[in-house]
């Protein structure tokens, strides 16, 4: 049937129609937010990349993760940035780190809100690579051990859920068989499975300070232009063990969700990371878009693609207006 029979205009004549026939939506249980956890006391030092943004000593942290909490937030992803880097990364697996103490202080005084903690050592290592490192080669084998270390040590300090972000090949069956033989057989594992060696990731960098120091993560991270290999990434992970897969950056890789949540039925997470935050942020701030309203329409995009989860820093602003 065509026009003039047809006419699809019909259905979108006012707000009450167009919900009756809205396909797509994002609620706040599909929210997970990101936050930088450093040491100190009383820190609360804003990130300038990341309007809005900060790095939390621990005692501070846990007044934030209230707040996401207040706006029904259902979980928080933790990055750590260490007082100490050394070649090796030793803060990573610090049973008294950042990430560790932070864990604890969040889970006594908001046990509830699910929390996450990023897996990989680039934030601790002083060459900022996510592995260990001999020459300007990123060592493989060697990485697996430490990463299964540092995913046990925020499982102890009560963590609910490890995501290994490191791209090192066979991480997710490492950590799930530290976990598992050391009684954490219920902790599920996010992996990043297809995360990109990608721009977008300026403004985390300057945030975390985890800039390589040489060369760059190419030899670790996938290569943009390809999806077969994003699919293979993903398929491995789930064959080690992973409970949730992720794709990284989301919005110029929206193909690869649809693709991942089409092919495979996993629960499915997309990283809207940093550089896509900051961009749309400055130009808000500009006036050159309509902030709220690209905001709205980048995360709509990202669900419509297939993604159940949605790591993002507008989680707050997003929560806001869902729930208004
Ligand atoms: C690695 C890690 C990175 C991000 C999350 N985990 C940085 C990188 O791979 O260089 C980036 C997230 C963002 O840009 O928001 N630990």
């Amino acid at each position: 049937m065509v026009f003039p029979i047809t006419r699809l205009r019909r259905l979108r004549k006012n707000e009450n129609l167009r919900r009756m026939i809205r396909e797509t939506r994002l609620s706040v249980d599909n929210l997970i937010y990101p936050l930088f956890v450093t040491f100190g006391k009383g820190v609360k030092d804003e990130i300038s990349s990341m309007p809005g943004h900060y790095r939390f000593s621990v005692d501070k942290i846990t007044e934030e993760v209230k707040e996401a909490q207040n706006l029904k937030i259902p979980a928080i992803i933790l990055f750590g940035i260490p007082e100490h880097k050394d070649e090796v990364g030793s803060e990573a697996y610090n049973k008294c780190g950042v990430v560790q103490g932070a864990v604890k202080a969040i889970k006594s005084a908001t046990p509830e809100i699910i929390v996450i903690t990023d897996v990989c050592i680039d934030e601790y290592t002083s060459h900022g690579h996510c592995g260990l490192v001999k020459g300007d080669e990123i060592l493989n084998d060697p990485t697996l051990e430490l990463l299964s270390k540092m995913a046990l040590t925020h499982v102890e300090a009560g963590a609910d859920m490890v995501a290994p972000s490191d791209m090192m090949d066979g991480r997710v069956g490492a950590i799930r068989e530290t976990l598992d033989d050391n009684g954490f057989d219920n902790i599920p594992i996010m992996a990043y499975s297809a995360k990109y060696a990608s721009a977008f990731y300026g403004p985390f960098r300057e945030a975390a300070d985890s800039e390589p120091k040489f060369g760059d993560r190419k030899s670790y991270q996938m290569d943009p232009p390809n999806s077969e290999e994003a699919m293979r990434e993903v398929l491995l992970d789930i064959e080690e063990g992973a409970d949730i897969v992720m794709v990284k950056p989301a919005l110029p890789y929206l193909d690869i969700i649809y693709r991942v949540k089409h092919e495979l039925g996993m629960p499915v997470a997309a990283y809207n990371v940093s550089g896509e935050f900051s961009l749309i942020k400055a130009a808000g701030q500009k006036g050159w878009v309509d902030e709220e309203r690209v905001m709205m329409e980048a995360l709509i995009s990202i669900k419509r693609a297939g993604a159940d989860m949605i790591l993002t820093y507008f989680a707050k602003e997003a929560a806001r207006v869902l729930t208004a």
